[in-house]
């Protein structure tokens, strides 16, 4: 399984997991953070490298069954779409792909924000293009081509996020503005969970859930039975 941008809050949870499920793990991240995967010393292999690379990306992928790619918007060089464009070109045919990305994506324009959502990020957005740290359009774009290949890709897009202790895997739903999201807060150790889970769930195939905290107050009113 390779884990890209491993060294991330989120991608040290994947590697965790993977590892606890008996996964052999590969993770890319960039140079200067190596150093935050050493809880992982030897027990990894660890690629260097922007993970907008192709060539790194290659190498990494190579032989994996699995890739978990977090994908962040960072800059305004198209990172996002450079790296989810890398993963659907070089991953093996048939490799499960699952990426991770925020509410705000929509796969097919079904989701209800919340005004206070649409505000905040249309604001955030514009705010941090104009700072050039920041852009949100790439992550959309990387989605698209995400959306729109024929990989065996799934697409989580996580609510708010918070540390803390696991709570379990989240509950989830195809459309933003469906009841069971409304507690829009989750754990990213369970955030992880659910997208390592995801590679083995055949169901999750060709889906981009909305996930939520399964001891949310909405998701303990509307979850089934
Ligand atoms: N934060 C939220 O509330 C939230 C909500 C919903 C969804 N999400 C999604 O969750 C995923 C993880 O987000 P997170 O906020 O929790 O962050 P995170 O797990 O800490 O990961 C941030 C990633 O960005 C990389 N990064 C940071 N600065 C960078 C730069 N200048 N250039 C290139 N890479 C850089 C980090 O790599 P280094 O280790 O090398 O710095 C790390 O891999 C993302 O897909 C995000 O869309 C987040």
């Amino acid at each position: 399984m390779c884990v890209i941008g491993a060294s991330g809050k989120l991608g040290r949870h994947l590697v965790r997991h993977a590892l606890e499920r008996g996964y052999e793990v590969v993770g890319v991240c960039r140079e200067r953070s190596v150093g935050k995967l050493a809880e992982f010393e030897g027990r990894i292999t660890v690629v260097p490298g922007q993970t907008d690379d192709r060539a790194v990306i290659a190498r990494a992928v190579a032989g994996c069954d699995a890739v978990l790619t977090v994908l962040v918007p960072w800059g305004v060089h198209h990172y996002a779409s450079g790296t989810a464009q890398a993963v659907l070109d070089h991953a093996r045919p048939g490799a499960r792909l699952v990426f991770s990305c925020g509410w705000h994506i929509s796969r097919d324009g079904e989701d209800v924000y919340t005004r206070g959502f649409r505000i905040y990020a249309a604001v955030f957005g514009r705010l941090a293009r104009l700072a050039r740290f920041v852009d949100v359009d790439d992550q959309v774009e990387a989605c698209r081509r995400v959306f729109e290949s024929d990989t065996r890709w799934t697409v989580v897009r996580g609510s708010d996020l918070e540390d803390g202790e696991s709570q379990g895997l989240p509950v989830w739903s195809r459309h933003v503005g469906d009841p069971i999201l409304g507690g829009n807060r989750t754990r990213r150790v369970d955030y992880a969970l659910f997208m390592v889970e995801a590679v083995e769930d055949d169901g999750l195939v060709h889906e981009a859930p909305a996930i939520v905290g399964r001891l949310t107050p909405s998701a303990l009113a509307h979850a089934r039975p």
